[in-house]
């Protein structure tokens, strides 16, 4: 049978049972807030490794999912448990009927998978793949994975389309995770037909939602280049550190392809309606970026404008395993699931910063 590309409307989706996986993080919390916003039940396991309680530890939710919560207007299923839990993760698909998995658990800092390899692969590979044994054995075959643009490697072309070679000069331990994991994707729906998996690739992530309720929130310091800033504009650090301004871009800095954490999230739901879609089988991948670049100085230029704050910074050393440019091919996802980024820059900036100066540390009260 020929499959159309079907535009659907989000609501046209009748409602749906979701397992979320490390639906109280960045990422994941967003794509709830879509989720029980087009109606869908929504649980969450996630065991708070990455995830703050907030400020009332009685309380059965992180400070986070209460916000999900208040944002959707809906309630959540919440579990705090490990994947690699096996018991408790029976326990769960014991009590519900899920439909698909979302599955956003993961440790993701690039600097401590070099220095914990066993830690990442036992976590996201090990997790992984605990995670597909309760799925299978509750005839759960519907999955969503949370991949990256890290398992490209370094760029042999740009832009970066879905059939760019994977695996290849992955350079540390979080990105080889996600890699094996696409890998073992691919085998599991080869070996049983039921099986479908879809495995989007993201970009940059950045941004926050629009209430300025939920966003980015790292414990420590921030690894990545839009929280730094936040916390620079917002006076929790003096400057940024620049990392390299001598690469072969337009003013020396590294390109990224940034995508607002929204059109991400929206990006989950155009993603489970082609997994839904009988049409659909076996594994794909889609990359969910833009399609464009913005360099450091260029980010950090918009972030003054959006804000009204300056952001000091000085030019240091390049960071070890940085690449100049990294930034999508965004046909695929257009094309086959109908989605495509709508926000720019200054709307990244604006919801950080709406999000950053209402909440300066974050989840936790001032
Ligand atoms: P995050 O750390 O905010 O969220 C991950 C959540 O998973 C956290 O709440 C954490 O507590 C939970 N978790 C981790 N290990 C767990 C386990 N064993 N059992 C239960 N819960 C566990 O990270 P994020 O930015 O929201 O990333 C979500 C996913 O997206 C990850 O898989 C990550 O690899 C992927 N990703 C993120 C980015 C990014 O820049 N944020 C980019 C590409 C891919
Ligand atoms: C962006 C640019 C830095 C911080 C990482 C992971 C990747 C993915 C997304 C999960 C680069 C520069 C940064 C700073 C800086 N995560 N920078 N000063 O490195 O593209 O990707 O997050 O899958 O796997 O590697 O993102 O935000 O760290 O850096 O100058 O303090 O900002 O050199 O050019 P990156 P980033």
């Amino acid at each position: 049978m020929e499959c159309q590309v079907t535009f659907v409307e989000a609501t046209a989706m009748p409602a749906r049972t979701v397992l979320v996986t490390g639906g109280a993080g960045y990422v994941g919390s967003h794509a709830v807030v879509q989720l029980l916003s087009q109606g869908h039940e929504v649980v969450v396991v996630d065991n708070l490794v990455n995830a703050p309680r907030g400020n009332d530890a009685a309380s059965p939710l992180t400070e986070c999912l209460r916000r999900v919560q208040e944002i959707a207007g809906k309630t959540l299923n919440f579990h705090q448990m490990d994947i690699m839990d096996r018991s408790q993760l029976d326990r769960v698909f014991a009590c519900y009927s899920f439909d698909y998995v979302m599955h956003f658990a993961a440790l993701k800092a690039v600097g401590e998978s070099v220095e914990k390899p066993l830690l990442y692969y036992k976590n996201n590979v090990g997790g992984s793949i605990t995670l597909l044994e309760a799925m299978k054995d509750h005839n759960v075959k519907k999955l969503i994975y949370s991949s990256s643009a890290t398992v490209y490697g370094t760029p042999q072309k740009l832009p970066l389309t879905e059939d760019h070679p994977t695996g290849v000069n992955c350079t540390n331990p979080y990105g080889k995770s996600k890699y094996f994991v696409e890998e073992i994707l691919k085998d599991l729906v080869t070996s049983d037909k039921e099986w479908r998996a879809v495995s989007l690739r993201y970009f940059n992530p950045v941004g926050a939602h629009e209430s300025g309720l939920i966003g980015e929130d790292p414990q420590g310091v921030p690894s990545n280049l839009m929280p730094y800033i936040a916390q620079v504009a917002v006076g929790r650090r003096p400057r940024l550190q620049v990392f390299g301004d001598d690469y072969d871009t337009p003013d020396g800095t590294g390109v990224r392809d940034y995508i607002h954490i929204q059109d991400l999230a929206v990006g989950h739901l155009a993603a489970a309606r082609k997994l839904l879609d009988p049409c659909f089988q076996g594994f794909r991948a889609y990359n969910l970026g833009t399609g464009s670049g913005l360099s450091v100085l260029q980010l950090v230029q918009a972030f003054e404008k959006a804000s009204g704050r300056q952001v000091p910074y000085e030019v240091v050393g390049r960071r070890p395993g940085d690449i100049a440019y990294c930034y999508s091919s965004a046909s695929l996802a257009k094309r086959e699931l109908g989605w495509q980024a709508q926000k720019g820059v200054d709307e990244m900036c604006e919801s950080v910063w709406r999000w950053q100066s209402k909440n300066p540390n974050g989840y936790r009260s001032s």
